[in-house]
């Protein structure tokens, strides 16, 4: 298995006390990953898409927010439904989903 994936997702999981504004973890980022563990191990993806938790990504308010690297498309309002299309279309067949590419404020 190659040490070097194809595609490497970093999903904000930022937790923050409700009181002190939106944040990824609050609105579910820990399904997101879930799911996303999930699809990449169901279409044998191991080794070619690498997953990590990271901190605040920027527009908090528009979370669940994901990176995706080595093209920096950034997903917002990604939920766990999303993510067999985001694996499907940009994982394997390597176009990003442009219905949740983040638009900017
Ligand atoms: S808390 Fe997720 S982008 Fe800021």
């Amino acid at each position: 298995m190659s040490m070097i994936p194809d595609f490497h997702v970093f999903v904000c999981i930022t937790n923050r006390p409700p009181q002190a504004g939106g944040s990824c973890g609050n609105i579910g980022s820990g399904k997101v990953m879930e799911q996303m563990q999930f699809a990449i191990m169901e279409n044998d993806l191991m080794g070619r898409v690498r997953m990590n938790g990271t901190t605040c990504l920027g527009p908090c308010d528009d979370g669940v927010n994901m990176v995706v690297y080595p093209e920096g498309t950034f997903y917002a309002h990604v939920t766990p439904e999303d993510v067999p299309e985001i694996v499907k279309e940009h994982f394997i067949g390597g176009k990003a989903v442009q219905r949740l590419v983040y638009k900017g404020a």
